[in-house]
């Protein structure tokens, strides 16, 4: 579904990817790891197409069509999907406007208004967002927990093929993880084939979705994989025991 092949990007002339590799399969589920200021939401914002990082080389295959050729909203109507780490406040956009037309936008034609209403109302409910949150700017005044679960909203709704959670979990107590968690698993055990990318920096959520992979990056490319147990030594033992030597064991 997936394939990154030796991308190196840089950003106001930063080095931050290098000869980064990673390839995902329709319904796999990867974990990422990695310190602060890796590149792991450098890597999201790529896959998305913002413009302020710059691919310096490598390539990015979506679906087999040449990803960095697409402009953001011909990926996001593809199916890519993403949930910022800080997702942004924007002024003077109502928050259900823009969820039907984000919607309506990915589709031929516009969804039946009714059947998009039931749908918005039994996600809110499932999600345990309050009503009145629909009908404000869209993540303006949101708790961190709201804005986290306005995204899972976003992706509920839009039903993307890959999903990449940028830290989805930060900011979120034990119940709204819970839900936020089951809520994405839902989405993914109704359709199989959509992959899903966690960037996280704790196990707690890895718990409810169990990856296939957990990769670490670090030096700018992913230096480790393993399964989920790599999660739990790292919160036990951090990141410094594994350096970029450790690539040459990785499967
Ligand atoms: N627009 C930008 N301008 C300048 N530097 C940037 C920009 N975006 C990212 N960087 C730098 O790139 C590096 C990687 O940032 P990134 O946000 O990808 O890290 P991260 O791995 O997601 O970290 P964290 O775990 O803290 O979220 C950091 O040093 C960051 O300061
Ligand atoms: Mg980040």
């Amino acid at each position: 579904m997936l394939k990154i092949s030796n991308l190196s990007v840089s950003v106001e002339d930063k080095q931050i990817l290098k000869d980064f590799d990673l390839n995902i399969k329709p319904g796999e589920i990867h974990a990422i790891m990695g310190p602060n200021g890796v590149g792991k939401s450098t890597l999201s914002r790529v896959l998305m197409g913002d413009n302020h990082y710059k691919i310096d080389s490598g390539e990015i295959t979506f679906l087999d069509e040449d990803l960095t050729k697409l402009k953001v909203d011909e990926r996001a109507k593809k199916g890519i999907f993403i949930a910022y780490q800080h997702p942004r406040e924007i002024e003077g956009v109502n928050n259900i406007d823009f969820l039907k037309a984000a919607v309506d936008s990915k589709n031929d034609e516009p969804l039946n208004l009714f059947k998009f209403a039931t749908e918005v109302e039994n996600l809110t409910k499932e999600l345990k967002l309050k009503d009145g949150m629909l009908y404000r700017n869209i993540n303006q005044g949101f708790s961190g927990g709201e804005k986290k679960k306005n995204e899972i909203l976003q992706m509920r709704l839009l039903k993307p093929k890959l999903v990449i959670l940028d830290e989805i979990d930060s900011g979120l107590d034990v119940d709204s993880l819970k839900i936020v968690a089951l809520s994405t698993l839902d989405y993914i055990k109704e359709n199989k084939d959509t992959s899903l990318i966690i960037i996280t920096h704790y196990p707690r959520i890895l718990e409810y979705i169990k990856p296939d992979y957990v990769h670490i990056i670090k030096d700018g490319k992913i230096i480790k994989t393993s399964d989920a147990s790599l999660a739990f030594e790292i919160e036990k033992e951090g990141f410094s025991k594994f350096s970029t030597n450790d690539i040459k064991e990785k499967s």
